[in-house]
């Protein structure tokens, strides 16, 4: 991982665990654990590709106590959740389109000050743009064909030095085409757009057939 490994994330016997936020509470399920006296849960990797690309020693980790993380994708919010435990005075602004999850997030919101709903179309960021400012970071897992395109539209809002984070899945973009075909066709577009390329993991065995982009926003 490059940099400090943030307050709040511990690995035990090669597994995360994020220091709950509010004690008591699973969110979807996952197992409680004390570590030096203080509650984490544990992070499923095979229920967030955040935790898959962790897992696959992924070296890029920008989250802090203080940063503003623009996330879309955010479905009932098991990543975010992890997220929300490591951001503890900063803000999430999670976009989620579909009612449903949505639902789930909003209960979550309640009892996680840091999270910020919102219920739009990442396709149509006019909705949510003046609630973010400039992110310090970026964070996609929208599984549509045009999953490369709303992320270069959303990096509007991420700040010049900003790290971004693609979970593509290579399969919505073109079942035909190998995933490394796909991988590549993605990075060539992000790169046209302006940013560089950090790291790049595919995310097997945890969720087949994706990877995790993480670039860095130059112009
Ligand atoms: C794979 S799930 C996200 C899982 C979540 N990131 C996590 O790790 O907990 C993808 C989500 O993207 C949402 N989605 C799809 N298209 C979208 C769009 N255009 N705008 C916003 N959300 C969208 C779906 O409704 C779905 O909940």
């Amino acid at each position: 991982m490059n940099g400090d490994k943030p307050d709040g994330l511990k690995f035990v016997d090669g597994q995360p665990y994020t220091r709950n936020l509010v004690a008591g509470i699973s969110v979807y399920g996952e197992s409680l654990k004390k570590i030096s006296g203080e509650e984490y849960r544990f992070w499923d990797a095979k229920r967030s590709k955040l935790a898959a690309y962790l897992k696959r020693r992924g070296k890029v980790f920008p989250f802090d106590a203080d940063t503003n993380l623009l996330y879309l994708g955010a479905a009932s919010g098991t990543t975010v959740s992890h997220l929300s435990d490591l951001i503890i005075h900063g803000k999430i602004l999670a976009v989620e389109m579909s009612r449903i999850p949505f639902t789930k997030l909003l209960g979550l919101s309640e009892q996680r000050k840091n999270i910020i709903p919102v219920q739009a179309d990442a396709n149509q960021t006019g909705s949510y743009k003046f609630l973010v400012g400039q992110a310090d970071v970026m964070y996609q897992d929208i599984a549509q064909k045009n999953q490369t395109e709303i992320f270069i539209r959303n990096s509007e809002m991420l700040k010049k030095g900003g790290t971004g984070f693609l979970a593509v899945k290579a399969r919505c973009i073109d079942v035909s085409q190998a995933p490394e075909k796909i991988y590549g066709q993605c990075i060539d577009e992000l790169e046209e757009a302006g940013f560089i390329i950090l790291d790049k993991k595919d995310l097997g065995p945890y969720e087949k057939d994706h990877a995790m982009l993480v670039v860095e926003k130059v112009s």
